[in-house]
């Protein structure tokens, strides 16, 4: 698959057409963002490592059942992916106390949270991704209250699913984020998943493995998104 124009660039990718008019080239690329884009840096290899770590898991979301914007990946940076019509809105489950829940509640790190939330942002970096609830997407007309409902059936969905396989590798799936979108009217997954969208600690010593790291300068963060692919199973060198 060709890619041609360039469609969109967010802040870790960018995002190409292609000769069919429903399919989209996703590159990776080196660059990470964190607080809304104010702190930026390129990590050697991590186009690579989150390309090939986020098929990994598209294929395991795939075989649960979620519909998924993932087609395939093509090479080292590049995936296939649909072209959706977004939601802008981002959902995030959290199974674990982190974050800005912490910060909201002035509760400590670390708490099982049961059941596990799930909380709306309005994808708007200029706005700090303001958090926002259901009443808010029906009224701005985000999406429609089915479309929602199924975003968070979706997003639920997929807790199920990745807290086992990650779990079974000795790591702590704590919260992530997910976006989805619109595909022929169905609402499907558009997200990657990566450490770059989720927080993942070693379940025996809770060690940081995931875009924490970054945010918090502790150093080594693709070797640690590394180590928890190879944990999983993941050949980066395939
Ligand atoms: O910052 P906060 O605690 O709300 O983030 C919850 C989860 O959502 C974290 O795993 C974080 O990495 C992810 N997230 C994201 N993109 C955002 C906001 C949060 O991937 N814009």
């Amino acid at each position: 698959m060709e890619k041609r124009a360039q469609l969109y660039a967010g802040k870790a990718k960018s995002v190409y057409e292609t000769d069919d008019h429903d399919l989209l080239v996703m590159h990776f690329r080196d660059d990470t963002s964190a607080f809304d884009g104010k702190k930026v840096e390129k990590l050697d290899r991590k186009g690579m490592v989150n390309n090939k770590f986020n098929a990994f898991i598209m294929e395991k979301l795939v075989a649960a059942g979620i519909p998924c914007h993932f087609v395939k990946r093509l090479n080292d940076t590049d995936s296939l992916v649909k072209r959706l019509d977004m939601i802008p809105v981002e959902c995030v489950v959290r199974n674990l106390s982190s974050g800005s829940l912490v910060r909201r509640l002035g509760i400590e790190e670390g708490l099982e949270l049961n059941p596990p939330t799930f909380e709306l942002f309005l994808k708007n970096d200029a706005m700090g991704d303001p958090m926002i609830n259901e009443s808010y997407v029906a009224t701005f007309g985000w999406a429609d209250p089915e479309q929602l409902a199924r975003a968070k059936e979706l997003t639920f969905k997929v807790n199920e699913v990745l807290k086992k396989l990650f779990l079974d590798a000795g790591i702590l799936l704590v919260d992530y984020k997910l976006e989805f979108g619109v595909f022929k009217g169905e609402v499907v997954l558009g997200d990657e998943f990566s450490p770059d969208g989720c927080r993942l600690w070693d379940a025996e010593t809770r060690e940081k493995l995931d875009k924490d790291r970054f945010r918090q300068g502790l150093g080594s963060v693709i070797e640690s998104y590394e180590a928890v692919g190879q944990r999983l199973g993941i050949d980066f060198n395939a």
